[in-house]
């Protein structure tokens, strides 16, 4: 049981008249994506409930207002104990991400990603839960073979982790047909920024991607970065990618749970912003925006980058009648860097 003072508490205004009030499961809500989805239900007036295992998760990331069941998803016992409280809806966003470990230990992301969103999909069906949000990639799509890349673009994942993810929007799909279940898959983009308000505070450990190793860099947590290469067929060489920020990512979930509760048929649906910034450009703005000169070293190309990727959202905003908000890439860093200090 967590002290009350680890737990943030949120302050949640009257639920509008007419609105119905959802009950949802966020499984990975202690994490960064799912705290922060957490946190745009509570804010809509839905009721939420995390089950995490930690392991990524951090408790800094739990909100006084949130149930919180510490568990896994390869604990079925424990899930379906959990599914049959009556949930209208469940966030699946707990997973193994790190692109290069899911090339060389493919157990670890069979096991966590495939087995355990089988567990959750099977615990939703005995227990009768028909609404499920998946955390999706665009890591399904691979090399890109058009821009801006939309949904009906070929589907080539490169890389295990992709594959997993695309796997497990096949079996949502066999369980919206066979168990009247019904999922949005959400492909993100790159997922960036922090919740601007300063309530979530679980930087992730050991982070992997452009712009947290940027911050540590510019912290001085780490003493120089890379780029990993400067001569690809783009404006500056380096390369290209759509940047989404995390509370954007975060209000599509509330907004798919909304839609799905209210009778949509399942939806696979990019979120990005459609527009592109580059590694350099990326570095260019921290600096600008922290104030500090970085370490960079210009390296070789990373196996398996493609040059320029970039969404088109546009069925989600139809959809979903979503629109990203903080898409100032500077807005987007300030909203990083007011961890780090
Ligand atoms: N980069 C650097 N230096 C670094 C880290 C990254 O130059 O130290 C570059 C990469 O080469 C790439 C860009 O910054 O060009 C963005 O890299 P990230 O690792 O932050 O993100 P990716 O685009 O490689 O990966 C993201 C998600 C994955 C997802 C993938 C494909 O993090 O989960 O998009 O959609 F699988």
């Amino acid at each position: 049981m967590l002290r009350q003072s680890e737990k943030t508490v949120l302050f949640i205004p009257a639920l509008g008249k007419g609105r119905k009030m959802a009950k949802v499961l966020v499984i990975g809500g202690a994490g960064y994506i799912g705290s922060h989805v957490v946190k745009a239900l509570l804010e809509k007036g839905h009721q939420a409930a995390v089950y995490d295992n930690l392991s990524t998760g951090q408790k800094v990331n739990l909100f006084e207002q949130a149930e919180f069941i510490e568990g896994d998803i390869l604990d079925s016992g424990l899930l379906f104990d959990t599914l049959r409280n009556g949930f209208d809806a469940v966030v699946h966003l707990a997973a193994k991400k790190a692109v290069g470990e899911s090339m060389e230990k493919p157990n670890k992301y069979s096991i966590n990603n495939i087995q355990g969103s089988l567990n959750i999909l099977m615990a939703m069906a005995e227990c009768g839960v028909r609404h499920i949000v998946f955390s999706s990639s665009a890591a399904v799509y691979g090399m890109p073979e058009y821009l801006p890349v939309d949904e009906a673009h070929p589907l080539n994942p490169i890389n295990y982790y992709g594959f997993t993810k695309l796997e497990i929007e096949k079996f949502m799909d066999w369980y919206d047909r066979l168990k009247d279940m019904r999922y949005v898959a959400l492909r993100y983009f790159n997922a960036v920024g922090y919740d601007s308000e300063g309530k979530i505070r679980g930087k992730e450990k050991n982070p992997q991607n452009l712009l947290p190793i940027i911050m540590e860099t510019a912290a001085g947590v780490r003493d120089g970065m890379s780029v990993f290469g400067s001569d690809y067929d783009t404006r500056d060489g380096t390369c290209i990618r759509d940047y989404i920020h995390v509370s954007d990512l975060a209000s599509a979930h509330v907004l798919a749970i909304e839609k799905l509760i209210e009778g949509m048929p399942s939806a696979v649906l990019n979120l990005g912003t459609g527009e592109g910034t580059s590694v350099k450009e990326m570095i260019d703005a921290a600096e600008k925006v922290t104030g500090k000169k970085l370490n960079v070293t210009y390296a070789g190309r990373r196996a398996g980058d493609p040059a320029t990727l970039i969404a088109s959202s546009e069925k989600a905003r139809n959809l979903l009648g979503w629109k990203p908000q903080i898409t100032d890439i500077e807005e987007i860093i300030r909203t990083t860097w007011n961890l780090e200090h």
